[in-house]
């Protein structure tokens, strides 16, 4: 099958194209690198011609709605009008939840919906690379600051890219579809995420601050709602532990 996957030199794209190529498919790589731009549409739907899905691996949180919502549309818009299977990835937890990136994800699974043609829409909890940066990010020296029971998921992104490609060279819906919520195989407090963090580059065990959960956003963190309800998802992959012994041990990016 020619498969085309947008964000292919990503880190969930590129890791989509490697499964898809494995699997003995064409598959072909759409972003600005490769002269297609979801933000305008150009190159867009030279792009489609001739193919049998698009994996919408592509995206620019820095750009808020233009390429999340918008540029998101336009390919659904694009795929609907020749027939081609969408498979778009998307994120656990977002229904009610008031962080800004993810009310765009919301929005442009609603999108893809409203376009009409046939997409497959999966759902995946955070990655291991971004539970670790949070981990980072809310621990200052020995002290890691969390809110009720934050927790997270993470999930394996090797794993998530074998789904979309599954998908993808799957038998293509008749319409909107969504998947099976995807998620990695234990739920880790954000405390013990940031012990296993520090204790991968030689430092003590962080201890919790408990902050109160005022506003939505922390509210919603406290509220483990970007964690997927018990029996709600397929889990699977590497846990969080072994994608960390893989690691340099300091960690860098998301
Ligand atoms: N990280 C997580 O924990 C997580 C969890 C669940 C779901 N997801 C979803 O996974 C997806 C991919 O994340 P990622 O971390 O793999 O992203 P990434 O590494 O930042 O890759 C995104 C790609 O999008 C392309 N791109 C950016 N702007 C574009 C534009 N205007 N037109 C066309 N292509 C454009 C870029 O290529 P060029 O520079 O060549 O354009 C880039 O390679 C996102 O939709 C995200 O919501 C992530």
């Amino acid at each position: 099958m020619r498969i085309v996957v947008t964000g292919g030199a990503g880190d969930l794209g590129s890791r989509v194209v490697r499964r898809l190529e494995a699997g003995g498919h064409q598959a072909v790589s759409a972003s600005r690198r490769s002269g297609v731009d979801l933000a305008t549409g150009a190159g867009l739907d030279a792009a489609l011609v001739g193919a049998d899905a698009v994996v919408h691996c592509a995206d620019d949180p820095s750009q808020q709605d233009t390429v999340t919502v918008y540029g998101t549309r336009r390919l659904a818009d694009a795929a609907a009008a020749r027939g081609v299977h969408l498979v778009h990835i998307s994120i656990v937890g977002i229904d009610d939840h008031p962080m800004a990136y993810y009310r765009r994800k919301l929005r442009a699974e609603q999108g893809i919906a409203d376009a009409g043609g046939p997409a497959s829409v999966l759902r995946a909890t955070q990655f291991h690379s971004l539970a670790a940066f949070f981990a980072r990010s809310l621990t200052k020296g020995p002290v890691t600051f969390t809110v009720g029971d934050m927790a997270f998921q993470p999930v394996d992104t090797d794993f998530v890219a074998a789904r979309l490609a599954e998908l993808a060279t799957g038998p293509r819906p008749a319409a909107y579809q969504r998947a099976r919520d995807l998620a990695g195989p234990e739920v880790l407090p954000l405390v013990e995420l940031a012990r296993l963090v520090r204790a991968h580059r030689g430092a003590s065990a962080p201890r919790a601050l408990h902050v109160p959960p005022v506003g939505r956003l922390l509210r919603a963190f406290a509220e483990s709602r970007n964690v997927p309800a018990p029996g709600t998802a397929d889990l699977g992959g590497h846990t969080f532990a072994e994608w960390l012994a893989t690691q340099p041990p300091r960690l860098t990016g998301r």
